[in-house]
């Protein structure tokens, strides 16, 4: 079998699955496939609420063809699966949106067909937890070497998404994707249909596992690192020292990692470490690094809000139903992105100070928002209303006007955190 006469279809068309859909489209047939009929109606139309894609590059990507409708699957034979992996209240792997869009894949399934996944998961989750699922819905067995042709078996890959959403100078074709496949015949076509998109390059892992194993860690140590920064943000303050001065003179050093303290949100940094976890604690290991710097980072928000509160203090602000406005909402810039955006954490902690909260995220949609009644998702700031303002995320449009535009939205007395250290020392009042 040849990558060129697998018939494909992508399931799942959100980050992840639509760019890769449209990646495809522009040199073979796809069938993209979502559950979510709203959003095949809006990307039908050429619309991508994500902005991934462009009106004109959606409508270019001309071998796409768009879908809620199972049916639509049914003359394909070789699945990538795209669908979202997010945690529960306990921080534990919610495999529910992976294991039903297994079971719709598994009900399509022919002998010979073979089923990628993309969503990140931890090390075995792709042959036993989908596997499992595929081989009970299709009634084939799932083959670790290649059989003959008409056997009643089905295959298995995985290639992790490695995408930088809002990140337009990264596309998906310019990063190194990782292959993998059940047997090695299959993992040499699968690399091959990857292959034929990707122009810098791909990479054959060992092995399904070593292919999801390397996924996951490659969020966990980010995840990590970051927290290491993190930790020293908290004592650099105490000594009365800036830290983006403290890193920017360590970094001189050919081997000092480039991280930078923050806020870690979204649904992959700050999510992926558990999937880990969760794996090593069924394995008998209790992770102590991992799981320290998971409670670092999510510890960031309240910590961010209390420096907040003491520079409004020191300048002699009334936190009383103080106005605060905060800039950006999105987890990260230049993205439309607020799943589990660790802004919502600052504005909750915020509240508590019983301050009025503001918040101004031009690239967000605010009918997606649920927000605390007390705050309010503004269309436009009003100049001279505000006694703190905060620099949450550094989209482009706040920081390419600087700070003089941002601080005519202070009353005369007021203070400008920047989180994101996106402005000199000397503009701002503070910054983590
Ligand atoms: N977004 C990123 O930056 C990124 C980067 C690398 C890896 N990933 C991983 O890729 C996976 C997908 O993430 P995403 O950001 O694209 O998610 P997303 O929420 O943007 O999109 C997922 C899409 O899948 C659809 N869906 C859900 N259940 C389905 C089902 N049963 N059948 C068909 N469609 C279904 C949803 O309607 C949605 O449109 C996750 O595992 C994520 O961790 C994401």
């Amino acid at each position: 079998m040849k990558h060129e006469e697998l018939n494909l279809a992508v399931i799942g068309l959100g980050y992840v699955g639509l760019p890769l859909a449209a990646e495809f489209a522009k040199s073979r047939r796809v069938v993209g496939f979502d559950v979510d009929a709203v959003r095949v109606a809006e990307l039908q139309r050429g619309y991508d609420r994500t902005f991934e894609l462009s009106d004109a590059e959606l409508l270019g990507a001309k071998g796409l063809s768009l879908s809620c409708d199972p049916d639509d699957l049914a003359a394909c034979d070789c699945y990538i699966v795209a669908v979202p992996t997010p945690i529960d209240n306990s921080n534990r792997p919610d495999l529910s949106s992976l294991l039903s869009a297994s079971e719709l894949v598994g009900k399509m399934l022919s002998p010979g067909n073979i089923v990628i996944y993309e969503s990140t998961v931890y090390p075995g989750s792709t042959e036993e937890d989908c596997g499992t699922v595929l081989a009970r819905c299709s009634g084939l067995t799932y083959a670790k070497e290649t059989m003959p042709v008409g056997s009643q078996v089905f295959y298995l890959g995985y290639s992790p998404e490695r995408i930088n959403p809002g990140d337009k100078a990264r596309k998906i074709s310019d990063i190194v994707k990782l292959t993998s496949g059940s047997t090695p015949e299959i993992a040499n076509i699968i690399d091959d249909l990857y292959a034929s998109i990707i122009t810098v390059g791909t990479f054959p892992a060992a092995s399904i596992r070593v292919a999801e194993a390397a996924k996951v860690i490659e969020n966990t140590q980010r995840d990590v690192n970051i927290a290491l920064i993190n930790e020293l943000a908290v004592i650099f303050e105490k000594a009365g020292i800036d830290t983006e001065d403290v890193l920017r003179a360590a970094e001189t050093k050919w081997n000092f990692l480039p991280f930078r303290p923050g806020l870690v949100g979204g649904h992959c940094i700050g999510v992926d470490p558990y999937y880990l976890t969760h794996k090593a604690m069924q394995l008998g290991h209790n992770p102590e690094i991992i799981l320290a710097g998971r409670r670092i980072n999510e510890e960031m928000s309240a910590y961010i809000s209390s420096r907040v509160i003491k520079l409004m203090l020191r300048h002699d602000i009334n936190l009383l139903g103080a106005r605060i406005l905060i800039l950006g909402l999105a987890y990260k810039e230049n993205c439309p992105d607020t799943r589990n955006s660790k802004v919502f954490d600052v504005i909750a902690s915020l509240t508590d100070y019983k301050c009025k909260v503001d918040v101004y995220d031009p690239r967000v949609d605010a009918s997606d928002i649920q927000l605390n009644p007390n705050v309010t998702l503004v269309e436009s700031p009003t100049p001279a209303k505000y006694d703190a303002i905060i620099l949450a995320v550094a989209h482009d449009e706040f920081v390419s006007k600087g700070t003089v535009n941002i601080r005519r939205y202070g009353k005369p007395n007021h203070v400008l955190f920047d989180l994101k250290y996106a402005f000199e020392k000397f503009e701002t009042d503070g910054r983590l």
